[in-house]
């Protein structure tokens, strides 16, 4: 009977302590599995620009007596462990309370960008977790690859080149710097479109035209400020093209007369105005002469001052310049002004001889020319015509 209590006995003990037994080891394993330490949350992915400071965090709960250290990820090597740097002094540590050890780099190179690992150092294996750092640069022209000012004859084709570095990648843009739309053609077409701007690193001008003349502004921009610029002169030459407006002026006598011839060359010309194919004209008393430039435009302007019999016959515009020349003729006539000749306000006669009479030298009369003068005059003109 006894030994079957004691047997009972050791069963019960059996039954109900091993549970106990079980449970205190499980307690033991919780235990152990919260003292382990753990990641608090991930590092990320971090964009820094270059230059500044690097900042990646890493949150360990539990750490107890292991350590923290910061590794590169691509090679491994260990810049930090705790809190003593081991590589560089661009590198730091610092553990921002009560848990999140923090590596920083400064100044931040592009070089820099990539992985990093922050691993305690458990047994048997360590933990370990990563995050990575994108490193912005802003746009820099790269002028080697970048086209200088160019010149072309007209028809040529040409294409403005233009690279920059930065990351990300910048995009490149261009655009006229006097702020007018560009002029593009498709190869193989006649027309142009107008554009604001042209995105791209190359800007292809087929077949180029004295109207893409100009400078052009080629702007590099990324996600990192300043974005930058150069400015590439596209210079077309050509040689001279000379149009007359009026071909045909007629004026009364004693009044100053003007003639107009508009050229249009690359590079500049050498302009002059002829008489009856002979006496060059200068500049004085008798003959104003001037120009008035604008790109590859120029306005010639010849005053003939108190228009006389001597001053009626055939003049040329002409204009020279490295690649041409070339010239324009105007004929002038006398005007005859009846019933009488002593009046010679504003004369508007429009048509052919618009701008022949713009100014008087001789008489000052305050009664404005009459309508109907204007259309004889016309009618004159066409007659001798
Ligand atoms: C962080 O960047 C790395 C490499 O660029 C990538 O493999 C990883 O998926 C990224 N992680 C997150 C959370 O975006
Ligand atoms: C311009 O390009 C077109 C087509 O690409 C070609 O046919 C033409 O010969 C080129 N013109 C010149 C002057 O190189
Ligand atoms: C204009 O020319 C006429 C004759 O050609 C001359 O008699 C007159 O004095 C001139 N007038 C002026 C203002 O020069
Ligand atoms: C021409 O006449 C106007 C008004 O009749 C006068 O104001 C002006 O001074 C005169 N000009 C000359 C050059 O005499």
């Amino acid at each position: 009977m006894k030994i079957y209590k004691k047997l009972f006995w050791t069963l019960l003990q059996g039954f109900v302590l091993l549970p106990t037994i079980a449970l205190r080891d499980s307690h033991v394993v919780n235990r152990k599995l919260i003292d382990v330490p753990q990641f608090e949350r991930p590092i990320g992915n971090h964009t820094f620009h270059i230059g500044k400071e690097a900042v990646l965090g890493c949150s360990v709960i539990n750490l107890g007596k292991h350590k923290v250290g910061w590794l590169r990820a691509e090679d491994q090597t260990v810049l930090s462990l705790n809190d003593r740097v081991v590589l560089s002094p661009r590198y730091s540590v610092n553990l921002d309370t009560p848990s999140t050890w923090q590596l920083r780099i400064r100044p931040l190179r592009a070089e820099d960008r990539g992985c990093y690992m922050c691993q305690i150092n458990t047994q048997p294996s360590m933990k370990w977790q990563i995050g990575c750092i994108d490193v912005y640069v802003p746009p820099d022209i790269i002028n080697e690859e970048t086209s200088a000012d160019v010149s072309a004859q007209e028809m040529d084709n040409v294409t403005l080149l233009c690279r920059a570095s930065g990351h990300p990648p910048p995009k490149i843009t261009w655009r006229r710097e006097d702020h007018e739309p560009m002029l593009l053609k498709k190869v193989g077409s006649r027309d142009f479109y107008k554009v604001e701007s042209y995105v791209g690193s190359s800007l292809p001008l087929w077949r180029v035209d004295r109207r893409q003349m100009g400078a052009f502004l080629c702007i590099a921009a990324n996600d990192v400020p300043p974005a930058v610029s150069k400015r590439i002169i596209l210079n077309v030459n050509f040689s001279p093209t000379v149009i007359v407006p009026n071909q045909l002026l007629g004026a009364p006598l004693g009044t100053d007369v003007i003639l107009e011839c508009t050229v249009e060359a690359y590079p500049n010309t050498i302009n002059y105005w002829l008489k009856n194919r002979g006496e060059m004209l200068l500049d004085g008393p008798k003959y104003v002469i001037g120009e008035e430039r604008s790109s590859y435009r120029v306005m010639m302007k010849l005053t003939i001052r108190n228009f006389s019999k001597n001053d009626i016959g055939t003049y040329n515009c002409v204009s020279t310049n490295s690649l041409g020349k070339s010239e324009g003729t105007l004929r002038l006539y006398e005007i005859k002004l009846y019933p009488s000749s002593q009046s010679s306000a504003e004369v508007n006669i429009g048509g052919l001889t618009e701008g022949a009479v713009k100014q008087k030298s001789q008489y000052n009369s305050s009664t404005t020319f009459p309508r109907t003068i204007a259309i004889i005059v016309l009618l004159t003109l066409l007659q001798v015509y």
